[in-house]
């Protein structure tokens, strides 16, 4: 039997069969020996509501939200994090005195892993160059900011929804066309793709990081390949590098302690697992 000690969580989403969660949350489940489980369970829009009510009556402490529920998730929630208000979406839910509590843990993620894949990497360090202005983009700024950068510059396709994100955020994020990153490269420490070129079935990102100072850090939320083309080029002018995956992993710590009670790490036989699930 059960004991009242059994700790539930779940990933909701639609489709939900993508999800690299279950493979993470039950890494850790097994490794810290948690008496508890973690479920991904599909739940297409019509039956979000629903559903996320149905966990939280069945004694779930939470879950994860993916995709298409993580701007739904804001408005069914009691209560909703600074950065989640901010990022405009909420990845982690956590069930508390019956009420829902939304954070997003992109951001904090992206971060977390740039700090444990480099001893030198501050947000602080300087200038930060962000390829895209997507929602990933949002949450990213937001934790650089948060961080200490000084300043974030904006580069997308679209410039216009760049300036939207830019305008946003206020005075230290700035927006330029694509055609003037290699014109502003020699100030930025920090340079990162948020967008989902170079991923495995999707076009290349073609950008020329040569102009970057030596002490840049280049990083990619894609990790589908693992060393994207943006990751070989800066690695082929000497550039430390830090790869997406991390900030995957990083982002499932936050909820992770808040349902079964332990802060897990990040290590290499988790990345081993993810990458091969
Ligand atoms: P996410 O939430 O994962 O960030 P998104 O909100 O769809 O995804 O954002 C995708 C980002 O990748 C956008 O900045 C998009 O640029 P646009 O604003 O011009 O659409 C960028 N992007 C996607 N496909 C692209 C392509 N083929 N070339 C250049 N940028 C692309």
């Amino acid at each position: 039997m059960m004991s009242d000690t059994f700790k539930k969580a779940a990933v909701v989403g639609w489709p939900i069969k993508q999800s690299k969660s279950p493979l993470i949350h039950g890494y850790w489940i097994k490794k810290f020996e948690i008496n508890g489980s973690y479920e991904a369970i599909g739940l297409p829009p019509e039956n979000f509501t629903n559903g996320v009510n149905d966990l939280l009556s069945q004694g779930y402490r939470g879950c994860n939200v993916t995709i298409p529920h993580k701007e739904t998730a804001l408005e069914i929630a009691d209560f909703v994090s600074d950065r989640a208000k901010a990022i405009g979406a909420a990845n982690t839910l956590v069930f508390k005195d019956s009420k829902i509590h939304a954070d997003n843990t992109d951001g904090i993620g992206f971060i977390n892993n740039l700090k444990q894949g480099s001893a030198s990497w501050a947000a602080s360090n300087g200038t930060a160059l962000v390829l895209g202005a997507g929602g990933a983009a949002r949450a990213i700024i937001y934790a650089l900011l948060q961080d200490g950068a000084p300043r974030v510059i904006i580069a997308n396709r679209t410039e216009k929804n760049a300036k939207r994100l830019a305008d946003f955020f206020g005075e230290r994020v700035s927006a330029i066309s694509i055609t003037e990153v290699f014109g502003v490269l020699g100030d930025v420490q920090t340079f990162v793709n948020t967008t989902s070129l170079g991923m495995d079935g999707q076009p290349d990102l073609k950008i020329d990081i040569s102009n970057l100072p030596k002490t840049a850090l280049v990083t990619d939320i894609v990790y589908n390949p693992i060393t994207t083309s943006l990751l070989s080029q800066a690695q082929e002018l000497g550039l430390e590098t830090v790869d997406g995956l991390g900030m995957l992993l990083h982002q499932a710590v936050p909820g992770f302690e808040a349902w079964f009670g332990v802060r897990p790490t990040v290590d290499a036989t988790l990345r081993q697992i993810v990458l091969g699930g």
